[in-house]
């Protein structure tokens, strides 16, 4: 084991600092030459201990540390581990809270993993096996990206004047981030809040979920600690059908539990009004569209032998393209159905006449003649 090089001075700080939480007194002394003492570093296994702690303090801890200039990272962390060293002294007692200060605007201002979050899961990862972390975690980030923040109470606590600090003491808006992204979670409320990034509600808004974050650490370590905590997070249902292909099951190219939705949206693979209809698919093939004449819209099928980027496109009989139903959009192998309700792009009804649907398939193309009655 590495031995820390201490001077005497430094020393003596820190038996002082044990001897306020479990002595370790001479012991811990296994060397003495010249002028330096050599300490044996206290065996601290992993995990940490816990101790039930009140959500309460330990939001107002964060609420004051965050404008102590600790930030949202070390203010949730911070907090909690201030707690502890309280509680149970050692091994707390010398843990530098600061090691979370990069985690502050999503890690240095760049807006990824919320600090708090950042913060709540490391403190979490000190006390608990790999296995439990994992479900805490999930709890913790899954309720932040789910509840109204900053919480109804801690926007009571500010205007009861509970915390310590008191730059804004007013009600704030609150906002659903969908994600435990920095950049989202501040940008959704600042528009919700018609409020700028430096001004100081937005300051105080990140300092309010600073102290929710981590009361809710505490809340859920708490519930651990009595083993009746029970997970209530569960994976978005909208991306259970994104993983289905993206997933371990088949290409395996997708890692996230974020919700795939709020980025890529509702159609990300550009299929518009194409459905799907089925999985067969014998050819690339386009069917005789139905009715046909027409006069109001018209039903076409189509079917794709392998997924890939697809076309469909109405042109007139000059050959000018009139509509794009489907630009390259993705589809798997299988029967798609769509309408055309004999518009163009602009969704002006076309004149009365012949026109193609032509589909477009790697190097293949496929055409139907469509008549369309005024
Ligand atoms: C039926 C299988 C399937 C499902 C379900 C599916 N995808 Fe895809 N996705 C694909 C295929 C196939 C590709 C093309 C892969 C390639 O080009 O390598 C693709 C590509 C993508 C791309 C890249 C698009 C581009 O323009 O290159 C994104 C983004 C994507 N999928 C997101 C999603 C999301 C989000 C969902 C859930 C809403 C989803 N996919 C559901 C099969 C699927
Ligand atoms: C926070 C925003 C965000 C979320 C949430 C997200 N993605 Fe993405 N995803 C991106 C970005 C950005 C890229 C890179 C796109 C690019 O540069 O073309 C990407 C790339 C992809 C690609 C490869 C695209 C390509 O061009 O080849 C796939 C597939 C994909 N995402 C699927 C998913 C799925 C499935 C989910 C949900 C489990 C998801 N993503 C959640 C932002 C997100």
């Amino acid at each position: 084991m590495e031995q820390s090089l201490l001077t005497k001075r430094e020393f003596l700080k820190k038996t002082a600092q044990y001897a306020a939480g479990t002595a370790v007194g001479l012991a811990g002394i296994s060397a003495i030459s010249g002028n330096k003492l050599f300490a044996e570093p206290t065996a601290a296994t992993w995990p940490f201990p816990y101790v039930k702690l009140d959500s309460k303090d330990v939001m107002k801890r964060a609420h004051k540390l965050y404008y102590a200039d600790k930030d949202c990272g070390s203010g949730a962390f911070g907090a909690i581990v201030n707690a502890l060293q309280e509680q149970i002294g050692e091994p707390w007692t010398n843990i530098p809270i600061e090691i979370l200060l990069y985690g502050r605007g999503g890690g240095a201002g760049w807006g990824t993993l919320c600090g708090t979050l950042n913060g709540g899961a490391a403190l979490i990862s000190m006390v608990t096996p790999k296995l439990d972390s994992t479900a805490l975690i999930n709890e913790l980030w899954g309720w932040y990206t789910q509840e109204p923040l900053p919480s109804t109470n801690s926007n009571q606590m500010a205007i009861a004047g509970e915390f310590e600090s008191h730059k804004f003491d007013g009600d704030l808006p609150q906002s659903i981030s969908s994600s435990p992204l920095c950049h989202t979670s501040v940008s959704l409320w600042a528009h919700a809040a018609n409020k700028k990034v430096g001004d100081i509600e937005r300051k105080e808004r990140c300092g309010r979920i600073c102290a929710d974050v981590a009361g809710k650490t505490v809340e859920i370590l708490n519930a651990w600690y009595d083993k009746t905590f029970q997970q209530t997070w569960a994976v978005p249902e909208s991306n259970k059908g994104c993983l289905a292909c993206h997933g371990v099951s088949a290409f395996y190219d997708v890692m996230a539990n974020m919700t795939c939705e709020q980025c890529h949206g509702a159609d990300p693979h550009g299929t518009g009004s194409v459905k799907s209809i089925s999985s067969d698919a014998s050819d690339v093939i386009i069917h005789q569209n139905f009715p046909n004449p027409f006069m109001g819209s018209t039903n076409i099928k189509f079917e794709v032998n392998a997924s890939g980027k697809t076309k469909l496109e109405i042109y007139d009989i000059q050959g000018y393209l009139v509509s794009t139903i489907l630009d390259n959009g993705i589809l798997e192998r299988g029967t798609y159905e769509t309408n055309w309700a004999g518009t163009d792009d602009n969704g002006n009804r076309v004149n009365a006449g012949i026109y193609f649907a032509r589909l477009t398939f790697a190097n293949t193309q496929k055409l139907i003649k469509m008549q369309v009655l005024r």
